[in-house]
């Protein structure tokens, strides 16, 4: 049983890596506007591109862009559910990592620096639960902040529009991010749910074993985590205060003009770069890299898609924000200060 776990957690991370990499290699291709390639690039833009920078003429399979919603209505509900279960199973691992969590502590149980080397699979299958609450909780902050303002900060105008294969990328991508934060204990938590449901469904309510909620141990374990998560909470939350300040600098641009038109933005990190938002979005994917301390290939593909996305559609908006204004400030970059 213990093996099957683990060939099908083996199965579920190869299959994440191989859809970022699968995702992220033709962007990077394109980006670099090599002639022979130019219908890549240009296939490329035509699914990607959204809002100002969709050319009219290439509206042929694309919806409005305010569906984006539906991203985020998605990736909370299934944040939550997966939040909800693998707090639930770690929870459930408590005894195993009662010590205070450390690599150190995890190395020398691998090392055979104890002699209770059985534990040792319970101890990292423990210690990679916690980590997965732990982005899960950021990922959570994220998306709800984001489905609130989809719904009611940002003013989509009727003509924003975004391709259908986007769409679905799009909705791809938040199935995808929330089980790749996951994706180390995935598996062990679906079985942890399907057999409780199993237990349910025989037993009935009555007949369940009732486990006694302890707060202290519900909170303890993300506490004792480590320095490296708390680093990246705090990375997470720069990235997610600058992101709220520019996208309500961009929601805020329309009530003081027609509604159809574009006006430079100004403020914030909108004073060095054109897409801000978008770089702190890298912010707060950059922080899951900093939580895992670098070492879960996983969440660096997530975070390296992020990243060749993001710059793919800032580089198109700058570009469009020079030709559209000419007195467009000169000194901005178009995501990444002085490289991009
Ligand atoms: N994780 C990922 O891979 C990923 C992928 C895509 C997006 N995102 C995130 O989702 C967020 C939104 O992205 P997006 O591509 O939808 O942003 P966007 O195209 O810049 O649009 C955001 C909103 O701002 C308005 N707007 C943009 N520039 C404006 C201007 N110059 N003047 C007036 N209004 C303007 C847009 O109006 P219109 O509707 O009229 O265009 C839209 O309502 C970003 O923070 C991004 O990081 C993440």
């Amino acid at each position: 049983m213990l093996l099957q776990n683990q060939s099908m957690e083996e199965l579920l991370v190869q299959f994440l890596r191989a859809s970022w990499l699968a995702a992220t290699l033709p962007i990077v291709i394109a980006s670099f506007s090599i002639p022979s390639l130019s219908f890549l690039r240009r296939t490329l833009l035509g699914l990607a591109a959204r809002g100002k920078i969709m050319q009219s003429s290439s509206q042929k399979f694309t919806i409005p862009q305010r569906l984006f919603f539906h991203f985020y209505l998605v990736a909370f509900l299934w944040t939550t559910l997966l939040l909800v279960a693998t707090w639930a199973y770690a929870y459930r691992m408590v005894p195993v990592v009662a010590e205070p969590f450390s690599y150190s502590t995890i190395t020398s149980f691998l090392t055979g620096g104890s002699t209770i080397r059985t534990d040792s699979h319970k101890l990292r299958q423990g210690y990679a639960a916690w980590e997965a609450v732990s982005l899960l909780l950021l990922m959570e902050f994220h998306v709800l902040r984001r489905l609130f303002e989809t719904i009611h900060v940002f003013d989509y105008s009727p003509s924003a529009r975004m391709h259908v294969i986007g769409y679905l990328t799009g909705l791809f991508f938040y199935i995808a991010a929330p089980l790749s934060l996951c994706g180390d204990c995935a598996v062990e938590v679906f079985n942890f749910v399907a057999n409780l449901v199993t237990e349910f469904i025989v037993k009935g309510k009555n007949q369940m074993q009732v486990t006694e909620l302890d707060i202290w141990q519900v909170l303890t374990p993300l506490i004792r985590l480590g320095w490296k998560h708390w680093i990246a909470a705090a990375v997470f939350l720069w990235g997610w205060i600058h992101q709220y300040h520019c996208h309500k600098i961009l929601g805020s641009l329309r009530h003081s003009t027609d509604a159809e038109e574009y006006v430079i933005p100004h403020g914030d990190w909108f004073e060095i770069v054109s897409s801000p938002h978008y770089l702190s979005e890298i912010v707060i994917y950059a922080s899951f890299v900093v939580a895992t301390g670098g070492s879960n290939l996983t969440i660096w593909l997530l975070f390296a898609f992020v990243v060749a996305n993001l710059s793919f559609a800032a580089v198109e908006t700058h570009k469009w924000y020079r030709q559209k204004f000419k007195d467009y400030p000169s000194n901005r970059f178009a995501i990444i200060p002085f490289l991009l």
